[in-house]
């Protein structure tokens, strides 16, 4: 594993499921994490900043605690968003912005702030956590998806501004995981068992992703086994967006 001892890494959204496995993919390896997000980790070895991504004042604090009281920033988690399940024609502008304001304006807002910060690091890195839903659609995600495929071109944006500064920029997108981030959906469903047996079989890995198989995925990003990578979106899916549609037509 790489010694990510001596950095120091923000995530957004760390206090749970994808970014607290992130954020302890990071512990583990040494580093000083800081979570910035809306309510504490359950993580005492964690360090937290009570944050509002979708406002710049929060973002400003954020990155000027960081640089007071822990001397810098080496990496960069852009991980917290939301979703909402609605059909397009019933999307209020309200909806459609609160979506808007935390998965995209939020990465753009810590990226331009920690900018300062990340070009005095060695070997600065940022991993915007975007999803398939950039790449595809499911039905009454227009808003997520909309936000995700910002989360993705923005990443382009970002490894071309700073490359030069020596800051790297990836996306990943990932599948589905196993959170309550999908329990809403699956809650629609009486029988589970049939639901998990169908989702899983989307998947030629044949399971549903977890939390630590995206932590895995950023601690590669940011470190230097991945150094010639930027300005990608990596999908993280078990193989899902491999697979090609076919008609059932039984046997
Ligand atoms: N779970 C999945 O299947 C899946 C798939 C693809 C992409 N993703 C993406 O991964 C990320 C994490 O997903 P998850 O399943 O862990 O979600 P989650 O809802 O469990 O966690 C999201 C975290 O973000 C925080 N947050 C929300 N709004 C915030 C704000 N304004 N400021 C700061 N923090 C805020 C929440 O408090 C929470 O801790 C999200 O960006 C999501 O879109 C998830």
């Amino acid at each position: 594993m790489t010694d990510f001892s001596g950095k120091n890494v923000i995530v957004t959204g760390g206090s749970q499921n994808i970014g607290l496995a992130i954020a302890e993919k990071f512990l583990d390896a040494g580093a000083t994490v800081i979570i910035a997000d809306l309510q504490p980790p359950d993580n005492e070895n964690l360090q937290f900043i009570k944050t509002n991504i979708a406002s710049e004042g929060d973002v400003q604090v954020l990155m000027e605690t960081v640089q007071d009281e822990y001397g810098g920033l080496d990496v960069l988690i852009n991980n917290a968003g939301i979703c909402i399940e609605v059909p397009i024609h019933e999307t209020t502008v309200q909806q459609w912005d609160r979506v808007m304001n935390i998965n995209a304006k939020g990465v753009f807002l810590t990226t331009k702030h920690a900018f300062h910060l990340l070009k005095r690091s060695d070997e600065a890195a940022i991993v915007n956590i975007s999803s398939i839903e950039a790449l595809g659609a499911n039905p009454t995600h227009s808003a997520y998806a909309a936000s995700k495929g910002a989360v993705s071109s923005f990443t382009h944006n970002t490894a071309l501004e700073y490359g030069v500064h020596g800051i790297r920029c990836n996306a990943i997108a990932p599948g589905w995981i196993n959170t309550p981030f999908n329990e809403a959906f699956l809650n629609q469903f009486p029988d589970r068992h049939r639901v998990d047996a169908e989702i899983k079989g989307l998947h030629p890995v044949g399971r549903l992703g977890k939390p630590e198989d995206i932590g895995d995925v950023a601690l590669w990003l940011a470190g230097p086994n991945s150094s010639f990578v930027s300005g990608q979106t990596i999908v993280v899916a078990g193989g899902r967006m491999a697979k090609l549609p076919t008609p059932n037509l039984g046997d």
